[in-house]
């Protein structure tokens, strides 16, 4: 279908000006009046409408009124011209192909719905300003951390979604099978036995163990792709199915580690102030007041770092009455988090050295025995985006760790390997590609920064 898309005629405008075009889109809003009828057509190239601007007297009325509904697909064929705005131009129609109609049933007649309401339609929403400004900065965002890893020399792996391990070691397995219960079958190990894989397989929670794997032969690596995670916690931040980022590099520690962060994060809030303009302002006026002043911030400024004990002794400082208690050894809740984040250092925070009781079995034990070479990486308004470790890279310390927790170590086998065979210091972190989209839209819900949100109870 011969066309002009409406990006390319915006950009272009004084070349197309007295020119007929052809283009197609969406009808967003009409209006209809005695002798003139408006329409403001959106074809996804852009956040802005094109006005189409129809003479009555040149179009049958039942025709027109047709492609005056809401939610209907037009192709138009017209000449361009100045529009009223400063610098906006607008298309007078001559033509006008209803591509496909709509009626007053179009769930999105209004034109401001919550956005609980638009979780309902998410085969729609995806036409309303706000979804098609957030999918243009996710398309955006994932494409400048590609160009950051590229640019950098690392190189792009593709791990397994299935797998027979759990990275994280928590338990949030969704288990993948293709053999229901029977009654027939004695114990557990005869119906996994029976599995697809002879064996239980789950999707994978994290692509970092095959990651692991890559680096110690390749250096530098990232993996992007979808993990999953049966977690029972129903928060504004949780899904069960989400994207991740995750670099790996052998031959680094967790400060290399925590450089390259900072510098990809400062990369990708730089490359969407560039890119994005048009977006940013609309969450800023709709979602965020002042959210290019805190992403310049983020991209011009030092994040900052505090020790997990030291970030322990602030919140017990801090006078205020947590839900959950603060002690050493102790999870950091979201409560104490943004206690931090939004109340003490107001910019990304770094939290290092967590006590390792806490946290995953693969991170490197720090030489005072209680802590490990771990950070995770909070924000205003959000939290943790990024988590992020040295790994154990000496056998007995990890075969020990695995041991600890009960986990199987035949599991495991190919990752202790790599202890045995040329074993070097290496380091990771993974990046939640939702959690960044809230942070930079300043959306308030990760169901709202995917297309289809996967949560508990919870399958569109
Ligand atoms: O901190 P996490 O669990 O770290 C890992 O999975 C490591 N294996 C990463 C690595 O070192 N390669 O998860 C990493 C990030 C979190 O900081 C968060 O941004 C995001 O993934 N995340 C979730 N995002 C949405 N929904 C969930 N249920 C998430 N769980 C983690
Ligand atoms: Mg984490």
């Amino acid at each position: 279908m011969k066309r002009v898309e409406l990006k390319a005629l915006h950009d272009n405008k004084e070349s197309y000006l007295g020119k007929s075009v052809t283009v197609c889109g969406w009808v967003r809003t009409s209006r209809d009046s005695k002798n003139v009828a408006f329409v403001e057509l959106n074809d996804g190239s852009q956040l802005a409408h094109t006005q189409i601007v129809f003479d009555k007297s040149k179009f049958a009325e039942q025709a027109l009124g047709k492609c005056l509904s809401l939610g209907c697909s037009l192709r138009v064929v017209g000449t361009v011209v100045k529009g009223l705005k400063a610098e906006s131009v607008e298309i007078q129609a001559e033509s006008a192909e209803l591509l496909g109609g709509s009626d007053l049933s179009y769930p999105m007649q209004k034109k401001r719905h919550t956005m609980e309401y638009l979780r309902s339609v998410p085969h729609l929403r995806v036409r309303t300003n706000t979804f098609n400004a957030m999918f243009r900065v996710r398309s955006q965002l994932s494409y400048a951390l590609h160009e950051f890893f590229h640019k950098n020399g690392f190189y792009y792996v593709h791990t397994p979604i299935i797998t027979g391990s759990d990275c994280e070691g928590a338990g949030e397995i969704f288990k993948v099978t293709t053999v229901g219960y029977s009654p027939k079958v004695k114990s557990e190990e005869e119906y996994n036995a029976s599995d697809f894989f002879g064996r239980t397989a789950g999707l994978t929670v994290s692509g970092q163990l095959e990651g692991e794997v890559m680096a110690c032969a390749m250096g530098k690596i990232y993996t992007f792709g979808p993990t999953f995670r049966a977690e029972n916690s129903n928060t504004t931040r949780h899904a069960a199915e989400f994207w991740q980022i995750e670099p790996e590099v052998a031959f680094a520690e967790l400060d290399d580690i925590i450089e390259i962060a900072t510098d990809m994060i400062k990369y990708i809030v730089r490359d969407l102030l560039e890119n994005c303009k048009e977006e940013l302002k609309f969450f800023e006026e709709r979602f965020e007041p002042k959210l290019t002043d805190k992403l310049r911030n983020v991209a011009d400024s030092e994040f900052a770092r505090v020790d997990y004990t030291d970030a322990v002794e602030i919140l017990r400082k801090s006078g205020k009455e947590f839900v959950y208690p603060v002690a050493w050894g102790c999870d950091l809740q979201t409560e104490h988090e943004r206690y931090l984040t939004d109340e003490v250092y107001k910019k990304p925070v770094f939290v290092v050295n967590y006590p390792k009781d806490i946290k995953s079995f693969y991170m490197k034990l720090n030489p005072d025995g209680k802590t490990v070479a771990a950070t995770d990486l909070l924000v205003p308004g959000v939290g943790e985006i990024i988590g992020c470790s040295e790994r154990e890279n000496d056998y007995g310390k990890l075969k020990k760790a695995i041991e600890d927790r009960h986990m199987k170590l035949s599991d495991y086998e190919n990752y202790l390997d790599l202890r045995k065979f040329g074993s070097v210091p290496h380091s990771g972190f993974g990046l939640g590609l939702e959690r960044m989209l809230m942070y930079v839209t300043g959306i308030g819900n990760i169901r709202d920064t995917q297309i289809y949100p996967r949560t508990k109870n919870y399958l569109a």
